[in-house]
């Protein structure tokens, strides 16, 4: 089986953006921790960034023909994109929502997400290292491991 990670806005700029919550490593180097990752683990992944919400939404919908669960990081849209959560209520394979920082613990408009309700779950604050864990859980859902 075969799973997509998608980075929504800003997430590009990984490294360079707020070094200080988000660390001084790049999208380029996530992306390829995950592809590593899924090697170790026999886990198929993909990876996809966009800054645009039509793109992540289409990501989505495409996405169902050809995965079995979906990493999602929504950036900024994930407090306010009522069409991100429409897409994401309206795909039948599951979507866990990763935030690299504990937006808990930050401004009051991070503290909600629209997303929250209809993903089948939500990592926040564990770092790069949230994606994996959103990996095994999806894998762990959807009976993706070979093992
Ligand atoms: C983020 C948290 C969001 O509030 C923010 O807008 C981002 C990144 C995170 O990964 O911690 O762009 O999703």
């Amino acid at each position: 089986k075969q799973y997509l990670v998608l980075n929504g806005p800003n997430l590009n700029r990984l490294g360079k953006r707020e070094p200080d919550i988000y660390g001084s490593k790049t999208l380029t180097d996530l992306e390829r921790e995950l592809l590593q990752f899924g090697e170790e683990a026999e886990i198929g992944v993909s990876c996809f960034q966009s800054n645009h919400e039509g793109d992540l939404i289409d990501a989505l919908h495409e996405a169902e023909e050809q995965y079995a669960g979906i990493v999602l990081n929504p950036g900024a849209f994930t407090h306010y994109s009522y069409a991100i959560r429409d897409a994401v209520a309206g795909i039948s394979i599951p979507v866990m929502e990763v935030h690299i920082s504990n937006v808990y613990a930050r401004e009051e408009f991070r503290h909600h997400s629209v997303i929250a309700p209809v993903a089948a779950g939500q990592i926040s604050g564990a770092g790069f290292f949230g994606y994996r864990l959103a990996l095994l859980a999806l894998v762990n859902q959807t009976g993706g491991s070979k093992h």
